[in-house]
């Protein structure tokens, strides 16, 4: 007498445990996942946009804001500053910032929205030194060349008023400039974007 009925139900059995098993595995696999999708409070707030206050700095000053763990370097220029900007292009290695990272809506030269006020990222492109605001013109350390700018001490590289670095020098991109925009004449919001504020 054949078993054939008995065979078959049991491979039936089988295929049908072994699908079971398999979906269930298929969403265990899957909770990790969806977990991941979900970003937690805290690396919500790193991520999020940071307000500053840039009514109280003065001309030639600049302040220090974080945003997402990294030193963003507000600054606001004089109009000295901003001429000599000009006379800086010659030297430069990216003068229009065309390799450089910065938002479309920033000016090319000036690298800001409004021209006296620069929002650079505070690290150097070379190894991610922070480097130093050095705005006297013709310093007795810089010399007499020196127009003001930033200078990063681990390597010697050197940067200009609109974070723009120096020709021949180890860093080889500027300085990038962070999304950011106005929300009102008083408040910059870094990480948002001006077409989207
Ligand atoms: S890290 Fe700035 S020059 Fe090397």
């Amino acid at each position: 007498m054949s078993n054939d009925g008995v065979n078959n139900g049991r491979r039936r059995f089988l295929v049908a445990a072994t699908s079971v098993v398999g979906a269930a595995g298929a969403v265990g696999a899957a909770v990790p996942f969806v977990g991941s999708w979900f970003p937690s409070a805290r690396a919500k707030a790193a991520g999020a946009p940071v307000r500053v206050n840039i009514s109280k700095i003065e001309p030639g000053q600049q302040i220090v804001a974080e945003w997402r763990g990294q030193p963003m370097f507000v600054s606001r220029r004089t109009p000295e500053a901003l001429a000599m900007l000009e006379q800086m292009e010659g030297v430069l290695a990216d003068p229009d910032s065309k390799a450089s990272d910065q938002p479309s809506y920033v000016d090319p030269k000036h690298r800001a929205i409004n021209a006296e006020l620069l929002v650079v990222v505070g690290i150097c492109t070379h190894l991610g030194c922070s480097p130093l605001f050095r705005p006297e013109v013709a310093s007795v350390d810089m010399g007499p060349d020196w127009k003001g700018g930033y200078f990063c001490p681990c390597h010697g590289s050197s940067y200009d008023m609109a974070g723009r670095v120096f020709r021949s020098q180890p860093a080889p991109l500027n300085l990038p400039v962070p999304p950011h925009s106005y929300e009102t004449d008083d408040v910059i919001i870094i990480g948002v974007d001006q077409e989207t504020a």
